[in-house]
């Protein structure tokens, strides 16, 4: 089946299976291969990506679903060499060890901070809980993403 997709701003037209999952297209046909692909059951996060600005679990999502939709991914968060605040805030805070539940996590914050630039704690816990992670303790996750929601807030206040 052909299926037409933005991929990080890029459009691509593709022929792919029918049973294609979006992690697969993304990891083995575009060569993406910062979404990590754990569980394959929903359970873990660590293929989280962008659908529309929204999370969806790349592992339980066929590629023909994104069809006319816009997928941004763990690649698209660097620009022209400038991190996205959740990455600096992860890098500031020690928010990963292994780092393999750490695209997931990045996506999903960058979600919530979009929807919600100044989440509470709980509102931080609540957004990754769709995440496992076996190293952090989550803690620093949570420092983190409070960093880069302030950061930001202090980058727009500059500008
Ligand atoms: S690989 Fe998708 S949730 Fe674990
Ligand atoms: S940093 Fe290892 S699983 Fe989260």
């Amino acid at each position: 089946m052909q299926v037409t997709v933005t991929i990080n701003g890029e459009p691509v037209a593709r022929d792919v299976e029918p049973r294609t999952l979006l992690v697969h297209f993304i990891r083995d046909t575009e060569g993406l291969t910062g979404t990590h692909w754990g569980c394959d059951t929903s359970n873990c996060g660590a293929c989280v990506v962008l659908m529309d600005g929204r999370p969806v679990k790349s592992c339980t999502t066929l590629a023909v679903m994104c069809e006319g939709h816009e997928i941004s991914t763990v690649e698209s968060l660097e620009v022209d060499g400038e991190l996205d605040p959740v990455q600096q805030g992860f890098h500031e805070l020690h928010a990963l060890q292994c780092g393999f539940c750490t695209p997931g996590m990045l996506m999903t914050a960058r979600a919530l901070l979009d929807e919600n630039p100044d989440p509470t704690e709980q509102e931080i816990r609540t957004a990754i809980s769709g995440g496992i992670c076996r190293c952090t303790g989550y803690k620093n996750i949570v420092a983190a993403v409070r960093w880069a929601a302030e950061h930001q807030a202090a980058t727009r206040q500059e500008a």
